[in-house]
């Protein structure tokens, strides 16, 4: 093993930042090997070196600093890690970074999402490495292996928990039976949801992450304003209990299909089947099932967040660069969207429904409902009456496959219905 060591410099001292580090600290032998040399820390960027690290790493003096650029400008640091987050300055760095002929391995998945296309191709002109393996599903890996393990193959669907925040909420909801407000409550408590949860609750992270992914998977560049979103925080208990009675659990997913009318890409609560393999993923873990044209099926699972994992995650990015820098080959995994396929709009999404109505418990309203459906051309599969109090009752129903926008046509006739108080939710379902 050469002994002259490659030098790394590291953007942000936080949690995925520290994660990395001590990694590298923990493993440095074996890590020198497996890269070919030994991998030293020059520099560590971070705006302030007082805050509390959730691990011990040991940096010295002479390696902290207060600017990120001195980081991106040093002429012996070959890969530089963006563990910032955010698209500012993190853009800036990043691209800096590429320009002056480094290597660049970040966790950003927003900056990977939204402004991937520009810093790709800035990679791609320098011949330097870009990796991203710890922006999406923390220690999961599956960017590599959608990039390399099964680059031999067509992906033609793959489903997510990409979020561990709105996994856990949906686990402790069917759990406890809670609503949502304290299922959120608790995980804020617990540390597993923010103080302001927006992002991950609305599904505004998961759409980061399924924009990446779809776009690798299906070889075309997806934008985030191309994905469809909605959050959990609609989901009441009464539909987690309904889930249960059909033999569906509810969980927040990111939905990608390359059909021939163009790309599916939706991320929304589901009523899934309790046979899938993705409803056994509890808590704030995460899994990707990824269907490709010659392995089948293939299921990815583990931490999707955390210090270690994603610390993981990047370690293994960096190594990679390191020996592609000895061996010359450095710019060689680049952008793969080759091609610019058209996105589906969600009302030509075609699925099974779950519909759950609050009406008045006369006798023929089960009929009136059924008949409106059926006249727009949604057939039913179940119906499920309960009384829920006095002269209300609740019915749920459950369609065949059937367009969205027929859905959405026969839920404003129903809704229109003398004898339907509301339409208290509707969710779409996956077997
Ligand atoms: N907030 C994310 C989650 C982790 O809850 O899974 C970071 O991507």
């Amino acid at each position: 093993m050469a002994e002259d060591p490659i030098y790394l410099g590291l953007l942000g001292f936080g949690n995925v930042g520290s994660g990395t580090l001590q990694t590298l600290q923990e493993n440095r032998q074996s890590i020198a090997l497996k890269a070919g040399r030994p991998l030293k820390v020059k520099l560590v960027a971070d705006v302030d070196w007082k805050r509390p690290r959730p691990v011990q790493v040991d940096i010295s003096e002479d390696q902290k600093t207060e600017d990120a650029f001195a980081v991106v400008e040093d002429p012996d640091i070959k890969i530089v890690i963006e563990c910032i987050g955010g698209l500012e300055p993190a853009g800036e760095l990043v691209l800096r970074a590429l320009r002056n002929g480094k290597n660049v391995v970040t966790s950003n998945k927003e900056l990977i999402a939204k402004r991937g296309r520009e810093i790709f191709e800035e990679a791609d002109r320098h011949k330097v490495d870009i990796r991203f393996e710890g922006a999406v599903a923390g220690g999961i890996p599956i960017i590599r292996p959608l990039k390399e393990s099964l680059a031999g193959n067509r992906i033609k669907r793959m489903m997510g928990i990409v979020n561990g925040t709105t996994n856990y909420i949906l686990t402790r909801m069917t759990q406890e039976g809670s609503e949502f407000a304290a299922a959120l409550a608790e995980a804020q408590e617990r540390g597993f949801a923010e103080k302001d949860p927006t992002d991950d609750i609305e599904g505004y992270d998961a759409v980061n992450k399924l924009a990446i992914l779809a776009s690798i998977a299906f070889e075309s560049r997806v934008n985030v304003e191309q994905v469809y979103r909605e959050g959990i925080s609609g989901v009441g208990a009464a539909d987690i209990e309904y889930a249960r009675r059909l033999g569906y659990t509810v969980k927040l997913l990111a939905i990608g299909e390359d059909t021939p009318e163009g790309l599916e890409l939706r991320v929304h609560p589901v009523f899934l089947s309790l046979s899938h393999p993705l409803a056994a993923v509890g808590g704030v873990f995460n899994a990707i099932w990824v269907q490709g044209s010659s392995v089948g099926d293939v299921m990815f699972y583990g931490r999707g967040a955390g210090v270690l994992p994603t610390g993981s995650a990047v370690m293994g990015d960096v190594i990679e660069v390191a020996r592609n820098i000895q061996h010359g080959a450095t710019g060689r995994l680049a952008c793969t969207c080759f091609s610019d396929k058209p996105v589906k709009d969600i009302a030509e999404t075609e699925t099974k429904y779950y519909i759950r109505t609050a009406v008045k418990d006369r006798p023929g309203v089960l009929g009136k409902i059924a008949t409106v459906l059926g006249d727009a051309g949604v057939s039913l599969a179940s119906v499920l009456q309960t009384r829920a109090s006095g002269e209300a009752a609740e019915i749920v129903w459950v369609t065949h496959n059937v367009k969205e926008a027929k859905v959405r046509e026969a839920l404003d006739k129903v809704r229109a219905l003398e004898s339907v108080e509301q339409i208290c939710s509707w969710a779409r379902v996956e077997e």
